[in-house]
């Protein structure tokens, strides 16, 4: 099973979708990348046996502003699990990139403690089926509740005015989840990738419009605390309960998950 490190002040983002392709690597390195620019160092740790976000990393020129990898698909018989997954202490905001398959206990594992859960989904029926099973799981098996508000979506690789954009519009529509950003198919985001930088590290015309999208992103990231705090009050006022007894509720229930 995997494990995650929790921490009460950290920014867990998680990037996951089942299907392979859809966009999760890039989507988080490209999170990274943003967070990286504006000072303190973020950490992203890939959970995907592929690595391709540790790769990336790696093709990261040294000059840029840095940011913390972690292997978490590699096993190490040197150190204890919870030594390898260790987050810096300066690191505030933590990416996960995930795997192409989860088993139940993985994606509880992986979405505990998180602030928020990103599903990038592409326009094709098959991605469309894919996302639809992948966020069932996510109100179901882990228990992601609707209201905290932690979840989003965002369409990638889009080519607007096709059918299948349409109906991917509908379907989100309908599950009630917000679309954050549509992401363009774009060279920009396969240029960025083969270098080892964020379109933030780019010159901001050769970025834009993409660039605009990617700060869609981190934007509604960024509030993550007023989306809990929010949550919370709602759940004090249904179930009639001071918020600060909700708040020791709630972090009682994280530290036992
Ligand atoms: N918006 C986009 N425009 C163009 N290419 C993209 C876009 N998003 C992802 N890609 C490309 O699609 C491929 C798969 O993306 P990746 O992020 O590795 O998916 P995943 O991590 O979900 O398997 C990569 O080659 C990546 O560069
Ligand atoms: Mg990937």
């Amino acid at each position: 099973m995997l494990n995650t490190p929790s921490r009460d002040s950290l920014n867990k983002i998680v990037v996951l979708n089942p299907k392979g392709g859809c966009g999760k690597s890039t989507l988080a390195t490209n999170i990274a990348a943003c967070y990286a620019r504006r000072g303190a160092m973020p950490s992203i740790m890939d959970y995907d046996p592929q690595g391709s976000s540790i790769a990336w990393l790696k093709r990261r020129p040294d000059d840029l502003p840095r940011i913390h990898g972690i292997a978490a698909y590699k096993k190490s018989m040197q150190a204890t699990r919870s030594w390898q997954l260790r987050v810096p202490d300066e690191t505030k905001d933590l990416i996960v990139d995930s795997p192409a398959s989860l088993s139940h206990d993985d994606l509880r594992e992986l979405t505990r403690d998180s602030s928020s859960i990103l599903v990038p989904v592409l326009p094709s029926s098959m991605d469309i089926d894919a996302a639809s099973s992948c966020i069932a799981d996510l109100l179901l098996v882990a228990k992601v509740n609707r209201n905290e508000g932690k979840l989003a979506v965002i369409a990638n690789r889009t080519r607007k005015n096709t059918k299948s954009f349409a109906r991917l519009m509908r379907f989100l529509d309908s599950l009630g989840i917000p679309i954050i950003a549509v992401l363009r198919d774009s060279q920009n985001f396969v240029h960025a990738a083969e270098r080892g930088v964020g379109l933030h590290d780019m010159p901001p015309s050769r970025a834009y419009p993409d660039v605009e999208q990617v700060d869609k992103i981190v934007g509604w990231l960024d509030g993550w605390e007023a989306r809990r705090k929010r949550a919370l009050r709602i759940m004090a006022v249904r179930n009639n309960k001071p918020v600060s007894r909700v708040t020791a509720i709630h972090k009682t229930q994280a530290g036992s998950a």
